[in-house]
């Protein structure tokens, strides 16, 4: 296993001003342990990559197009950026299953396009609270990484996040067993599919991960970092779940 790796997804959230954040963060990390990495909107990628320089916090797109360029009216292509500045890209990210019907095939062809740009494309997947409480957390999660995850994917160009879409901004965090048994049964799958790769391939958890719950959350086995929404946007709630891993 190489390095450990915190994202910080800020959705539809930030504005320039937000970017004393990322000034603040790069003042406190200027040697991290572990990998940062700041996804903003796509409007403060180039900016965003411009204010770090040459610090080692990383800039990540949050969602990006299976083409290169094209007919494709408000959409922007892992080529672009990684043009500006990013150099990850999260697919698949729940809110974008649900909001733009985004298939696991699609989400598939997202990561492919992040690979061929250069990007390591963070590849999220998760259940319902329908889906676990019917007791299917474990098929659907297993299907949704067979499905979105691309045959070329490796331990430099692929990061998957589990993400229970009960847990994400709603303070809800699973058990550490819960936890513990998806991320067992994730490694089990790639290593299945990818063999001694697979070892090196991050598994994060997200969903409501706090400064308060993340030393908990990070001695879970198989858990390789987080993927963090609501508590990224402030380097003060951000560089504690960062310290705790
Ligand atoms: O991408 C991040 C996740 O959706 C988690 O969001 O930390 O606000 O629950 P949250």
């Amino acid at each position: 296993m190489g390095r450990k790796l915190v994202a910080g997804n800020w959705k539809m959230n930030g504005t320039n001003a937000d970017l004393k954040e990322i000034e603040a963060l790069g003042i406190a990390w200027a040697a991290p342990r572990v990998d940062i990495v700041v996804c903003p909107p796509a409007t403060l990628v180039s900016r965003m990559a411009f204010s770090l320089g040459g610090q080692p916090i990383r800039v990540g797109g949050q969602d990006c197009h299976a083409a290169a360029s094209g007919a494709h009216t408000g959409d922007i292509s892992a080529e672009m950026l990684k043009e500006a500045g990013a150099r990850y890209v999260i697919v698949g990210h729940s809110e974008r299953r649900a909001d733009h019907h985004e298939t696991d095939e699609m989400v598939r062809a997202k990561a492919e396009a992040a690979h061929k740009a250069g990007l390591t494309a963070i590849v999220c997947l998760g259940e319902s609270m329908e889906q676990r409480e019917a007791g299917e957390t474990l098929d659907v999660v297993s299907g949704q990484l067979a499905a979105s995850l691309p045959e070329g994917a490796t331990a430099a160009n692929t990061v998957v996040a589990y993400e229970p879409i009960w847990a994400i901004g709603t303070g809800k965090v699973p058990s550490t067993e819960q936890i513990a048994e998806v991320h067992g049964a994730l490694r089990a799958k790639l290593k299945e599919r990818f063999g001694e790769e697979a070892e090196g391939i991050r598994l994060l958890y997200g969903g409501s991960v706090k400064p308060d719950n993340a030393t908990e959350i990070f001695a879970v086995e198989n858990v390789d970092g987080a993927l963090v929404g609501g508590a990224s946007l402030k380097s003060t709630d951000f560089s504690p779940i960062i310290s705790a891993l």
